[in-house]
């Protein structure tokens, strides 16, 4: 049986990284095989596009060659790692994916929708994943914590502006798209957004176990 591919989005300063580690270590509770990955990244050669992806730089990288450059390092990703993982019945767990390039690029750029679906198609076929937590958390808060982390990468010298329709846009996916989407509020204390992700997941399970 095909593993299951869990992604976790949401703009800077949210708590992926903390919360990632929560997740892996329900995985190991439920006894699953799994493998943790990251977007931009996951492959030699995609971790070297998102290098070129994050470095500042004095050129401005335009929408369109950004766009290319995080479906690139997602088709090779999905080619050498995600696809393999997932055929070989383990699950994957994933920081970012397709959707942040609906809410960074669509939304924050302001590059067409269907653009980006046709790449989607393109690249992914009919792999979507099958469980999406959103961290949410408001903008300034988040660049807040963000910027006490380490100097600010290409995206993290946008303007509030842009994360506010970033984060408008991952709340647009999830109204879109309840069944796979779960929005957590990534502001209250550590120990209440682990209890939201731990019931998101039990869910998720639950269901996963009925359909078999
Ligand atoms: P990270 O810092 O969460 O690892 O992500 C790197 C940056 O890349 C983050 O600012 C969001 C951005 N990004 C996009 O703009 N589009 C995408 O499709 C992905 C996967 C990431």
């Amino acid at each position: 049986m095909r593993g299951k591919f869990i992604t976790i989005e949401g703009t800077e300063g949210v708590g992926k990284t903390t919360n990632i580690q929560f997740i892996q270590n329900w995985l190991d509770a439920k006894g699953l095989a799994y493998l943790c990955t990251r977007e931009p990244g996951g492959t030699p050669l995609a971790e070297q596009i998102r290098e070129l992806l994050l470095a500042r730089r004095d050129e401005l990288v335009c929408d369109t060659a950004e766009l290319l450059l995080m479906f690139a390092g997602r088709a090779q990703h999905l080619h050498q790692v995600i696809e393999p993982t997932l055929g070989e019945g383990a699950w994957v767990l994933c920081d970012r994916f397709t959707d942040a390039t609906y809410a960074y690029q669509g939304a924050g750029r302001g590059m067409r929708q269907d653009l980006i679906a046709e790449l989607e198609l393109i690249v992914q076929g009919s792999l979507r994943p099958d469980l999406t937590l959103i961290l949410d958390i408001p903008v300034e808060i988040g660049l807040k914590r963000a910027s006490e982390r380490s100097a600010p990468d290409r995206f993290e010298q946008e303007k509030s502006e842009f994360f506010q329709r970033v984060r408008q846009g991952y709340q647009d996916i999830a109204k879109n798209d309840p069944e796979r989407c779960v929005i957590i509020d990534a502001s209250k204390p550590l120990v209440d957004v682990q209890r939201e992700i731990s019931i998101a997941l039990e869910a998720f399970w639950f269901s996963s176990e009925e359909s078999g």
